[in-house]
């Protein structure tokens, strides 16, 4: 068996962060989400695994590398434009020829692996095998239908009036089969080949289409909430670590992790939080689901329920909440007058004044 991590793709829905970085690459916990998805497979015994990258395929690259610290083997496949889930299959159909492989979507964090999800397959060989959670919001997923005999029936990307409240999670097992349902497809409306039509083909064609609806928790991080429930839910797992240093007037309360060479100077921080490797607090208030990352320098401030990116410096802004901050940023107070507010923000940018 082998996996096919998608890490292409353009991240629209996180600009302006993803307009300079890879969406996989941004840190839940300290920790960049493709992360948990090579890590997952790792644990599921999966060695030979293709990684789907676009035009931040050198960053993915970097960071990744061959794998090994993984305990992996990588091969990279070029997908020169986003052209859909399914057209990420056919653009990698060199690498997988016709043998079984997990596609795992380099966004998605999913809680306990897929060990469980891949032992199912083997054992049971259907076609492929589906993985469905239940969501409030189905209208931003593909949804499932089940029919009278409750398997899949149906299978529908971003319906307007879902059917059900039965979401696809990204991730999917799948036989050799697949290659000929991509190969069969036709672009959907929004102009992707959709692994959800795919998957339908299958179905239609009488092939056995098996699924699991899971119970954990489940996160696409495709948007700024999502990304910070993620980082809430991965921060509530960490045990605390204290690798940095603290003066007597800094105070640590609750689960939290101190990342190697971080200082806390007459600084606060409440659990659950991470404060990255040298990174420094400065008279400053860390509160709870807080995730600073690598060389930032906090000042005077008060941070709660938000993830800053590295090399990132924060001076004096009062108190800030449910914010992603992106890397080597710097958000300050001017004395310079005339009195005023200097900007200078990406394109995409969003700020919420009080
Ligand atoms: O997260 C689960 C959902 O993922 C499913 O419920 C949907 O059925 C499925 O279509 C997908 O929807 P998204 O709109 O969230 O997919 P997105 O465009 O965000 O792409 C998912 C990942 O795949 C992301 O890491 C980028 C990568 N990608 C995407 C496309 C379209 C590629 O590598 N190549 C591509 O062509």
């Amino acid at each position: 068996m082998k996996a096919l991590v998608l890490a292409g793709g353009s991240g629209t829905r996180l600009r302006p962060i993803t307009h300079t970085s890879a969406k996989q690459l941004v840190p839940v916990g300290n920790k960049p989400v493709i992360d948990f998805g090579l890590e997952a497979i790792a644990a599921a015994g999966i060695t030979d695994v293709g990684i789907i990258v676009g035009h931040t395929g050198p960053e993915i690259e970097a960071y990744v590398g061959d794998g090994s610290r993984y305990g992996i083997s990588v091969t990279y496949v070029h997908q020169p434009d986003p052209l859909g889930l399914a057209h990420a299959v056919l653009t990698a159909e060199d690498f997988l020829g016709r043998d079984d492989f997990v596609m795992y979507l380099g966004d998605n964090l999913i809680a306990g692996g897929i060990t469980e999800f891949v032992e199912q397959f083997e054992a049971n060989r259907p076609d492929a095998q589906i993985l469905l959670a239940k969501v409030r919001d189905p209208e931003r997923f593909g949804v499932a239908e089940l029919g009278p005999d409750g398997h899949v029936s149906q299978l529908v990307e971003k319906p307007s009036e879902p059917k059900s409240d039965l979401a696809l999670v990204g991730v999917y097992l799948f036989s050799g089969s697949i290659m000929d349902a991509c190969h069969a497809i036709e672009p959907s409306d929004r102009g992707e080949l959709e692994i959800t039509d795919a998957i339908q083909w299958m179905i239609d064609d009488g092939q056995k289409v098996a699924e699991r609806t899971i119970t954990g928790w489940w996160k696409d991080t495709g948007k700024l909430y999502d990304m910070l429930e993620a980082n809430r839910i991965v921060l509530d797992t960490y045990e605390p670590r204290m690798e940095g240093s603290m003066d007597e007037a800094s105070e640590i309360q609750g689960r939290v992790v101190i990342e190697e060479g971080a200082e806390l100077v007459n600084s606060t921080v409440r659990g659950p939080a991470i404060i990255g490797k040298r990174t420094r607090l400065e008279n400053t208030f860390v509160g709870p689901y807080t995730a600073i990352y690598h060389d930032c320098v906090v000042t005077d401030s008060e941070i709660e329920h938000s993830i800053v990116l590295e090399e990132t410096t924060i001076t004096d802004v009062g108190r800030m909440e449910d914010s992603l901050i992106g890397k080597q940023v710097e958000v300050g107070r001017s004395r310079r007058r005339p009195a005023a507010m200097r900007l200078m923000l990406g394109d995409h940018s969003r700020v919420g004044l009080v």
